[in-house]
């Protein structure tokens, strides 16, 4: 399973930093941070509201361009063991500097030169897509769509939305998806995760992305299903993630294998690992064991990713070479 190549589209950088390297930044800028972590270290939230106050404490002590440095290099060299050879991360210049486009350009700079190390020696190909968070409103979206336009190229190919689904009309953002189709990047959202179907229909008509983040509990509505079926949306799935956070109560209950079987074009990733107690590795098994997918569907999870992936034409027949080659 590890060695089996994996392509990654759902990964928020600042949320797959070890709880380890979180109290390491913590330590050296003196910030107490017990709060969000358990007995054993792990990071500790009651629920989705909680998790994302939890992941908002754990960013405060990400405050440089060189802590971004060190965090990607940390999250990819991890990614790279478990076999993903290409890895799209959602980033998040809130986090970056609080949407300042200058402050932004400079952790972007650390970024990118953190994932060129990684891929001199070890293959892994990172692009970033570019996330504004839906509870920050979307005065701010306009901001970070601008950080996104500023910086479109060929590290920076996506635009997306985070956050708490239930907050704001998803109307409200599409001025920053506009501007960030308009700067050429690919398009996802967040939806049908906190959301019901009709997140997921609202982020097609209004914000019209070609990926979905989550997007499963489209289950709840069979022509949803049909629709995403018929018009190839992918959706970026996150069983680990969906069951951590209680969304279903175990995998055996998660709706993947009805969407897989309704049609829907899948892809699985991993959301924010840590906090999950996940890896792509532990994915890939669970499915194996909980729905019998073997490899010809893991096969088809790689290729429908490459599909997907907002990347450059060359890079994408790169990967698709390294996926012949196996
Ligand atoms: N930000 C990080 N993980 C998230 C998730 N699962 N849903 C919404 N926003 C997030
Ligand atoms: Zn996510």
């Amino acid at each position: 399973m590890k060695d089996m190549p994996k392509l990654e589209l759902h990964l928020h950088l600042e949320g797959a930093a070890p709880p380890a390297f979180i109290r390491a930044q913590a330590k050296r800028k003196h910030v107490d941070l017990s709060r969000i972590f358990d007995d054993r270290g792990a990071y500790a939230y009651r629920d989705f509201t909680d998790f994302l106050r939890v992941y908002e404490a754990a960013c405060t002590v990400l405050t440089s361009p060189q802590d971004f440095h060190d965090l990607t290099r940390a999250v990819l060299e991890h990614s790279a063991s478990e076999g993903v050879i290409y890895t799209e991360a959602f980033l998040s210049p809130d986090f970056c500097g609080g949407g300042d486009l200058s402050a932004w350009r400079d952790y972007l700079a650390a970024i990118e030169a953190a994932a060129v190390q990684v891929r001199a020696e070890s293959r892994l190909v990172m692009r970033g897509c570019i996330t504004c968070i839906r509870h920050f409103g979307p005065e701010q979206a306009r901001q970070i769509a601008r950080c996104a336009q500023e910086t479109a190229g060929k590290f920076i190919t996506g635009f997306g939305i985070a956050g708490d689904e239930n907050i704001m009309k998803t109307k409200d953002f599409v001025y920053a998806f506009d501007a960030a189709r308009e700067a050429g990047l690919g398009l996802t959202a967040h939806a049908g995760e906190w959301g019901g179907p009709d997140s997921v229909r609202d982020a097609l008509r209004d914000l019209r992305v070609s990926r979905i983040g989550h997007g499963v509990r489209a289950i709840e509505d069979p022509a949803l299903v049909d629709h995403l079926a018929d018009q190839g949306v992918v959706l970026e799935v996150c069983p680990g993630s969906n069951v951590a956070l209680g969304l279903y109560p175990s995998l055996a209950q998660h709706p993947v294998e009805r969407l897989r079987r309704g049609g829907v074009k899948l892809t699985v990733s991993t959301d924010d690992p840590p906090f999950f107690h996940t890896t792509m590795t532990r994915e890939y098994q669970a499915l194996a064991d909980q729905f019998g997918w073997d490899e010809a569907e893991f096969d088809t999870l790689a290729r429908t990713a490459l599909e997907a992936a907002f990347c450059d034409p060359e890079t994408r027949s790169d990967l698709a070479k390294r996926l012949e080659a196996r």
